[in-house]
C-alpha cells in the first residue's frame, strides 16, 4: 500500500539524468518555443473554431479565447517551475512522482496518453479536412468512403449519426509519415518543425491583416447568441442554454472546446532532457510560446466571427472558407496551404512528445521497458514506442470523429493542468528548500486560479466526457494493478533498502549475541 504514495526523491531524478540511454541534448531556447509554438497552432484555430462559433458560442467565441488562454497562462506558470526543478522527460508525468507518489503519477502518464496520442488523431482528422479542402480546389476529391470517420455528432439532431464513408484515409497516411520522420531524429524533426512554423505565423498574420479589410462589425451582433456561460454538472445545465443533445452552450461551453487549440505549450517541457540549459530555456519556452499564440487566437477569432455571420462559418475548414465567402479564392489556396503545414508541424510535436512521456514512465518500470524505453542505436530516438504511437494515432482518426476525440482531449489535459497546479502547491510545502530557476509567481493564488479555471472548463464540456475519462482511467488502473504495480523499479529498490536494513539489523544482532557468548 505503501509503495502507491511512494514519491521518487528529487535527488534521484536528478541523478538519473546522469545516466546512459540519454537523448541528445541539442534544442536551444528558440527552438523549444518553435515546437510550442509547433505544437499549438493547428486544428483547435484552423477547424474547432468553426464548430465553436456556429454551434456553441457564436461572437462571443472571441471572449472563449481570452478565457481558455488565461487557463492556459496559470497552469503553464506552473508548469514553468515545474520544468525548470525537474528538467527531465516525461512532464506532469515525474512531476507527480516527485510529489504525489505513484499512483497519481501512473494516472497523470495514462492521462497524458489521452492528451498526446488522442489529440494527435484529432490533429490528424484536421489535417485531412484541411487537406481535402486544398486538393477540392483543383476540383480533386478523395472517394466518399475513405474521406471521413464512419459516423459524426449531429447538433440539431442532438446525437450520433452515419457519415456515409467507412474510414478517413488521408489521416491514416499523415500519422504514417509523421511516425517515420520522427524515428529519424529530434534535431531534423526541430528544424522540420521550425520551416513549418514560420509558414504557419505568416498564414495566420495573413489571415489577420487581410482579413481585417473584410471585417463588417454587423456580423459581431448578436454577440452572444447563446449566451455568456454555458456550465453543467454531470449533464445538468446550471447556467446558460442547453443544445438538443443536453450539451451546454454559450461562452463558456466554446471555452472549453477551443481550450483543445491552446494544447501542446505543455508539450516542450517533454523535450526537457533534450534541452540544452533546460532549467532556463524550458519555462521561457512555455511562457513565450503560450503569450504568442494567445494574442493571435484572439485575433483570428475577432477577424473570423467579423468577417461571416456566425451561423455561415464553415465547420470543416472555416478560415479558409470565410475567404472564398469574401470571392478571394486565391486567398483560400494560400491558408488551406498554411493550415495543412501548421497542422503538420502539430502532428509532429505531438507524436514527439507521446514516447518521450512513455519513455519515463519505462524507466520507473510502468510499462515494458523492452518496447517504451528502446533507444534506436544510430538516430538515438525513442523508435519503437514512436511506430506504436504512429499505428494507435492513424487508427484512432481513422474511425473517430474529431468532435468526440477533440472533447476527450480536453477534458484529459485539464485534469492534468489541475494536477500540476496541485503538485507545485504541494511541493512548496513538502520541498521549500529546492532549487528554482523558475518561480511561479504569487504562490498560492495562481495554482488556485489555475485549478479553479480548468475546473470550470471541464464544467463546460458535454457531461458524457465525465463519463469517457472515468472509462479511460479505469482502463489505466487496471494496467497499473496488474503490470506497472508489480514492475516499478521504484517498489523494487524500497524492497531492495527495507530487506538491507534487515540484514544489517540480524547480522549487527547475531555478532552481538556471539560477542555475548564469547
Ligand atoms: N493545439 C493543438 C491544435 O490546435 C493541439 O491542433
Amino acid at each position: 500500500m505503501n509503495n502507491l504514495f511512494a514519491t521518487k526523491p528529487l535527488d534521484l531524478l536528478l541523478e538519473e539524468m546522469k545516466g546512459e540511454n540519454r537523448l541528445r541534448r541539442v534544442l536551444g531556447p528558440w527552438q523549444l518555443t518553435s515546437l510550442g509554438v509547433g505544437a499549438i497552432i493547428g486544428t483547435g484555430i484552423f477547424v474547432l473554431t468553426g464548430i465553436a462559433a456556429h454551434d456553441k458560442a457564436g461572437p462571443a467565441l472571441i471572449l472563449s479565447f481570452v478565457l481558455a488562454g488565461v487557463a492556459c497562462i496559470f497552469a503553464a506558470l506552473c508548469y514553468a517551475e515545474f520544468a525548470s526543478m525537474v528538467p527531465v522527460a516525461g512532464s506532469a508525468y515525474t512531476y507527480a512522482y516527485a510529489t504525489l507518489g505513484e499512483l497519481f503519477a501512473w494516472i497523470i502518464g495514462w492521462d497524458l496518453v489521452l492528451e498526446y496520442t488522442v489529440a494527435s488523431s484529432a490533429v490528424a482528422h484536421g489535417w485531412s479536412h484541411y487537406f481535402q479542402n486544398f486538393i477540392g480546389i483543383f476540383g480533386v476529391e478523395v472517394p466518399k468512403w475513405m474521406a471521413k470517420a464512419p459516423f459524426d455528432f449531429n447538433p440539431e439532431l442532438g446525437r450520433f449519426v452515419g457519415t456515409g464513408s467507412v474510414l478517413d484515409l488521408p489521416a491514416i497516411i499523415i500519422a504514417a509519415v509523421i511516425a517515420a520522420i520522427l524515428v529519424k531524429g529530434i534535431q531534423e524533426s526541430a528544424t522540420f518543425n521550425t520551416a513549418m512554423v514560420v509558414v504557419k505565423l505568416v498564414i495566420v498574420l495573413f489571415v489577420i491583416v487581410v482579413g481585417a479589410f473584410y471585417v463588417n462589425p454587423a456580423n459581431w451582433k448578436p454577440f452572444a447568441p447563446f449566451g455568456l456561460t454555458g456550465i453543467s454538472f454531470f449533464g445538468k445545465t446550471l447556467l446558460g442554454q442547453t443544445g438538443a443533445g443536453g450539451e451546454p452552450l454559450g461562452m463558456f461551453a466554446g471555452a472549453a472546446m477551443i481550450f483543445f487549440a491552446y494544447i501542446g505549450f505543455d508539450s516542450i517541457s517533454t523535450h526537457a532532457e533534450e534541452a540544452k540549459d533546460p532549467q532556463k530555456d524550458v519555462p521561457f519556452g512555455i511562457i513565450t510560446s503560450l503569450l504568442v499564440c494567445t494574442v493571435l487566437y484572439i485575433a483570428v477569432s475577432a477577424v473570423l466571427t467579423g468577417m461571416v455571420p456566425y451561423n455561415k462559418i464553415n465547420i470543416d475548414a472555416p478560415v479558409s472558407d470565410a475567404f472564398k465567402q469574401m470571392g478571394l479564392p486565391w486567398a483560400q489556396f494560400l491558408i488551406s496551404l498554411g493550415a495543412i503545414t501548421g497542422i503538420t508541424s502539430v502532428l509532429l510535436v505531438m507524436m514527439l512528445s507521446q514516447p518521450r512521456v512513455f519513455l519515463a514512465m519505462a524507466r520507473d518500470g510502468l510499462v515494458p521497458p523492452s518496447i517504451f524505453g528502446a533507444i534506436h542505436e544510430k538516430f538515438r530516438t525513442p523508435w519503437k514506442s514512436t511506430i506504436l504511437t504512429g499505428c494507435v494515432v492513424g487508427l484512432m482518426a481513422a474511425f473517430l470523429p474529431l468532435r468526440i476525440l477533440a472533447e476527450l482531449v480536453n477534458i484529459g489535459t485539464l485534469l492534468a493542468f489541475v494536477i500540476v497546479c496541485g503538485a507545485v502547491l504541494i511541493m512548496r510545502k513538502t520541498h521549500p528548500e529546492a532549487n528554482r530557476p523558475f518561480k511561479c509567481p504569487m504562490v498560492p493564488l495562481v495554482p488556485i486560479l489555475g485549478i479553479g479555471f480548468c475546473l470550470l472548463l471541464m464544467f463546460s464540456l458535454p457531461a458524457e466526457n465525465w463519463l469517457r475519462l472515468v472509462v479511460w482511467l479505469g482502463i489505466g488502473m487496471a494496467i497499473y494493478f496488474f503490470y506497472g504495480r508489480h514492475h516499478s523499479v521504484l517498489a523494487q529498490r524500497r524492497a531492495a533498502a527495507v530487506s538491507g536494513e534487515r540484514r544489517a539489523a540480524s547480522d549487527d544482532g547475531g555478532s552481538r549475541a556471539a560477542a555475548g557468548k564469547a
